[in-house]
């Protein structure tokens, strides 16, 4: 097969380069934005007067019956024309002729791949943001039913203080919110279009790179023609963002896995989201929440080889910059397929509000209340904090929860403590008292769903 750019050569490629170098078997991914791009480019050397009007709608109706051809199976991309751009042209020229020729004036493939890439991801972007928004509609769903259920907060995952299960949960709502928002920035930033920056020094015809942008729905044109075909930060932005969520994903998932083990039994995934063992009758593994959190690691990985492959590119491009795509659809694919399966799993879990309750009440969980209790009383905390130290060292010594001591126990340590002492330290207490903004209280949290609510609309 002749190549497009074989007039300067005299041997034919070798075999194992023509292999290597072909990107069609993953830039395939990207033919309806190449055919849409080159529609837009088309269109407007017709009414630039770079080609004539005909030509133009020619070529046009020629890449439509490409895209048909395309998406009925009726094509198979070759290896030997390299990558989508070319193979597309090529079926064009195929169908309409010599004026297919024409389709290319005026552009590289650096700018056409430029302006792909951003196309595609533009609409992955809003993809993904629907799967978010779903996500987070769904967890404070979960919340709202879960304002009074009672369960342990964790540091260094010892029990520490009682919070609710719809605290946590929206701990990871405003998670999501932050990821939405991200994208949205990134999104600004992929709504560039680069095309007239050529293959790097824009081009002597007069291109209206306006009229383009305004067809393919772009809010801006690229500033420099060296920086539009050499930038792929919109691509890292996006991986980057998708590392994070699924960083988020992958922790909520880590904690689904321990709760549902026999050692927490907080809650019970259904058996529709669980797997079975080959070899042990009883199991019922979390595979998914698992899966999801070693995927995690795919992400990561992707965003590190964008970010390795850019960092010692000199302007403008260079044929490294092909090693952005496969990164990108596997971040694209891999956040969404988790997004997809971690949702309904979420939903469906099943609440043991009691050992909830009961891991919540005991491990000394109330310990800082007894503390505030005393500041409350006029002791001074680093005070409070030592005389309660002491009284849990008792209760550990005597197998004895706090609210269990006598008030004459009580005497031993402080004689501030009164009877008044038991309401103030009961676990209901505990979560209902913290009712500052941020804080577990039913009635805050019930708040903070409003609002977090509210900001979900703003950002569809
Ligand atoms: N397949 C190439 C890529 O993905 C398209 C641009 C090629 N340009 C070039 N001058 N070799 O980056």
């Amino acid at each position: 097969m002749t190549k497009v750019w074989g007039g300067r050569f005299q041997k034919e490629t070798d075999r194992l380069v023509e292999d290597f170098h072909s990107s069609v078997s993953f830039d395939r991914r990207l033919y309806r934005y190449d055919i849409k791009g080159s529609m837009a480019h088309a269109r407007m050397l017709g009414r630039a007067g770079v080609i004539s009007a005909a030509e133009a709608g020619q070529i046009v109706t020629g890449l439509e019956a490409v895209l048909a051809d395309i998406e009925a199976g009726r094509l198979e991309f070759s290896v030997e024309a390299e990558d989508v751009h070319m193979n597309i042209e090529q079926w064009l020229t195929d169908r309409i002729g010599e004026v297919g020729k024409k389709l290319h004036t005026a552009r590289s493939r650096n700018d056409q791949v430029a302006l792909d890439m951003r196309l595609y991801l533009k609409e992955e972007i809003r993809a993904v943001q629907g799967l978010l928004r779903d996500l987070i509609a769904s967890l404070l769903g979960l919340a709202e039913k879960h304002l009074d259920t009672i369960m342990p907060g964790y540091t260094h995952l010892q029990r520490a203080q009682p919070v609710t299960l719809a605290h946590h949960l929206m701990a990871y709502a405003q998670m999501f919110l932050r990821d939405l928002e991200r994208l949205h920035d990134c999104y600004r930033r992929t709504d560039v279009m680069p095309l007239g920056a050529g293959a790097l020094a824009g081009t002597t015809f007069p291109l209206d790179r306006d009229y383009v942008a305004e067809q393919l729905g772009f809010e801006a044109i690229s500033e420099n023609s060296l920086d539009a075909v050499s930038d792929r930060d919109f691509a890292v932005e996006f991986t980057a963002a998708a590392a994070l969520s699924m960083v988020h994903l992958s922790r909520f998932c880590e904690e689904l896995i321990l709760w549902c083990s026999a050692e927490f039994a907080f809650i019970e995934l259904d058996d529709a989201y669980s797997t079975g063992s080959s070899m042990m009758p009883q199991k019922k593994n979390p595979d998914v929440a698992e899966l999801i959190r070693g995927k995690t690691g795919r992400v990561c990985g992707d965003l590190q080889s964008l970010l390795t492959m850019l960092k010692g590119l000199p302007l403008a491009y260079n044929k490294d910059m092909q090693e952005d795509k496969e990164p990108l659809f596997d971040a694209v694919d891999t956040v969404k397929k988790c997004l997809l399966v971690f949702k309904p799993m979420v939903e469906t879990i099943r609440v043991k509000k009691e050992n909830m309750r009961k891991a919540a009440g005991s491990g000394f969980t109330n310990a800082t209340d007894l503390a505030d209790y005393l500041v409350k009383k006029g002791v001074p905390f680093r005070e409070a904090h030592a005389v309660v130290g002491r009284a849990v060292l008792y209760c550990l010594q005597h197998d004895k929860s706090l609210e269990e001591l006598s008030a004459d126990e009580y005497r031993n340590f402080s004689p501030v403590i009164g009877e008044d002492i038991y309401g103030a330290i009961t676990i209901d207490r505990c979560v209902g008292a913290r009712r500052l903004p941020g804080g577990p209280a039913p009635e805050t949290v019930r708040e903070a769903i409003v609002r977090a609510r509210a900001k979900l609309m703003e950002k569809s």
